[in-house]
This record gives structure tokens, C-alpha cells and sequence, in this order.
């Protein structure tokens, strides 16, 4: 059934990923996004070109923290929200923190205030596997004892719990979903697998923090996408939280390899001293998202990173 849909943050990389997933499966699509200046506003213009071509998809350049102002401007019934927009990056919240708190959590409460005002019962929320810091692995929905280690990691915990109090509040359904360590096509500039590719390409040394023995499960964006499209219809409880992740956590030096291997290029590499507000690893239980949500990732990261050189290729070179 074609659906109605908000989708913050849409001209970002996940975003941009995901409205032109729903709007290739006929929904419409209302993006809000500031084009904030975290990377530069290009690569949004670039990842937004497909969409904006599409009848079925407007953008409002607007921060999401003007609750007024996007009541008014949005108007008629909506199926859900999805919340992406946020300032991200976990490494440059450690080191510059302002600004984090103010868009990730006041930003998240403007939404949650626009669902309630409009009567938009779904409202799914775009977590982070950070917010487990260094929990035991693999990391479990149900483990209580949660202790982010970073600004940024901080900013979206306490999004979830004001979440858990709208759902109770407001009888509205807040699906929280962690995603873990997301890559493809648009990629953030930020990211190790952007730095990787520079710097086989563009000859730039990767600066490496630690030994690089640090270990991330990389997930698909198009897996993301698939388990942010079963959350749109989720709706056996009011508050629910997910993993999303591949299952599978990778230390650094072997990603080198897999992108080395795949280029028949060598990396120059730089360590540097590791920097606090870091996870060692992070590694998804599934269990979970896969009963409830029927979610599965499937692109396996050697897929993954052919798929996302082919990308960078074609729009970094
Ligand atoms: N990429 C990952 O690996 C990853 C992992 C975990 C969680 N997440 C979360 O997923 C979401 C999307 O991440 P991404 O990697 O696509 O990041 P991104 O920076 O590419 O996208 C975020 C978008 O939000 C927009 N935005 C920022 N502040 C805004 C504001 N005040 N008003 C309106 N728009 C604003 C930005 O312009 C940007 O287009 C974020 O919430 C992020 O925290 C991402």
C-alpha cells in the first residue's frame, strides 16, 4: 500500500539511500533537511538529484528544531516518520561536543512534538550501536547497564528514553533502531571505509588509531534500508528497540585487505595513539530484529565493498 512519509534527514547518506528506496516502491516522500554543514552541502545536492526528479517526493530545507514552522508547512495525513536527521560522528563529538546535544536531543523532541500534533502514530528512530560503549559483546537489546562513552553516543540514548516517554505519554509507536556501523553508496565523508578509498586513490596516508585490532560490524545500507522499511510497519508495541547489524564485527586491518585486494592497490598507513570515547568492537545480536522484525542482512561485506568502491568511483574520483 503506497504510504505518506516524513523522512528527516533524507539528503544525508542513509536518508538519501532510503527515500529513493521508498519512492522506487510508489510511497510519497516529505524530506526535511537543513543541509547541515557537518560535510560539505554537495554531496547532499548530489545524493538528492534522483529523487527531486520524482513527483512524489518534496523537499523542505528546514532544521528540524522549527516545530512551528513545519507544522505549517506540513499538511494532510502521513503514514510515519522516520527521524535520521542528526548531527553525527562519533569521533568529532569527542573532540567538539556543542552542538550535539541541542540538535540530536532537542531536535528529536521538535519531532516527536510534529508526530503528536499531526496525529503520526509511527515514528521510527535512527539509533546508534554506539550507545552500548563497551558492553559485552555481542551486544543485546536487553542489556540494562547502558554506558555511551561518547557526546554523540550520550545524545542518543537520552533520545530513546524521551522516545519511551512520548509512546507512554501519547500512545504514539517510537521503534528505536541501532544501526551498526552503516556503509554503500554516499557514504559520509567522516568514515573509515571513504578514508580507506582516498587514500588507495588519492594517495592520502590512513591515519589508523591504535593497531588497528578495533573491530566493527559493517552493515549494508541497503540492509539498513530493508529493516527501517519492516519497522515502518511494526506495530505490535508502543516502544521497541532493535538491532541492526550485520552480525558479523570485522577488525580494521582486514577491511584494508578486503579493499586492497580489491583495487590491487597498497595503503599507506599512519598509527596514531587510540583516542578515548571508542568502542573496541562492536557486534550486533540479531536475534531479535530478525523474530520480530523478519530482518536479515544479506550483503556480505566483500559484496559491500565492491558495490560501494563501484559508487566511489564513479562520484569521488
Ligand atoms: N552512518 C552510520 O554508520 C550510522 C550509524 C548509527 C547511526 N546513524 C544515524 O543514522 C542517521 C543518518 O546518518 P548518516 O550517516 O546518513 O548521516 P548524515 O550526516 O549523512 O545525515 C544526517 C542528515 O541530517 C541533516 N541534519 C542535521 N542536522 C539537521 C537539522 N538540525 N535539521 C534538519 N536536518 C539536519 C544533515 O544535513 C544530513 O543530511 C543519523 O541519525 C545517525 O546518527 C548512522
Amino acid at each position: 500500500m503506497k504510504k505518506r512519509i516524513i523522512v528527516t534527514g533524507g539528503a544525508g547518506f542513509i536518508g538519501s539511500n532510503l527515500c529513493d528506496y521508498l519512492l522506487n516502491k510508489g510511497n510519497e516522500i516529505i524530506c526535511i533537511d537543513n543541509f547541515d554543514d557537518y560535510y560539505p552541502c554537495e554531496q547532499k545536492q548530489n545524493n538528492l538529484k534522483q529523487a527531486l526528479k520524482n513527483p512524489n517526493f518534496t523537499f523542505i530545507k528546514e532544521d528540524i528544531k522549527k516545530t512551528n514552522k513545519l507544522a505549517e508547512l506540513l499538511t494532510g495525513k502521513f503514514n510515519a516518520i522516520i527521524h535520521l536527521a542528526a548531527k553525527a560522528g562519533v569521533r568529532y563529538s569527542i573532540k567538539n561536543p556543542i552542538g550535539y546535544e541541542e540538535i540530536n536531543v532537542q531536535g528529536t523532541k521538535s519531532i516527536l512534538e510534529l508526530a503528536v500534533r499531526k496525529n503520526i502514530q509511527q515514528f521510527v528512530f535512527a539509533s546508534s550501536s554506539s550507545i552500548y560503549g563497551n558492553a559485552p559483546t555481542p551486544f543485546d537489546e536487553n542489556f540494562k547497564e547502558l554506558k555511551p562513552i561518547s557526546p554523540y553516543a550520550q545524545t542518543k540514548l537520552l533520545s530513546e528514553k524521551i522516545g519511551k516517554e512520548y509512546s507512554e505519554k501519547y500512545n504514539l509507536n517510537f521503534i528505536s533502531l541501532r544501526f551498526f556501523s552503516v556503509y554503500g553508496p554516499g557514504l559520509r565523508p567522516d568514515l573509515v571505509m571513504n578514508k580507506i578509498a582516498n587514500g588507495l586513490f588519492k594517495n592520502e596516508n590512513l591515519k589508523v588509531f591504535g593497531n588497528g585490532n578495533t573491530a566493527r560490524d559493517y552493515t549494508y545500507v541497503d540492509d539498513i534500508i530493508f529493516g527501517i522499511e519492516k519497522a515502518l510497519d511494526y506495530k505490535n508495541t508502543n516502544f521497541e528497540v532493535f538491532n541492526l547489524g550485520s552480525g558479523n564485527p570485522i577488525k580494521l586491518y582486514e577491511i584494508i585487505n578486503i579493499f586492497e585486494k580489491e583495487t590491487g592497490k597498497k595503503l599507506k598507513i599512519e598509527n596514531i595513539a587510540p583516542i578515548n570515547g571508542e568502542s573496541e568492537i562492536t557486534w550486533a545480536n540479531n536475534k531479535k530484529a530478525s523474530e520480530l522484525l523478519n530482518f536479515q542482512a544479506t550483503i556480505n561485506i566483500e559484496q559491500g565493498i565492491k558495490k560501494y568502491l563501484t559508487w566511489y568511483k564513479s562520484h569521488c574520483l
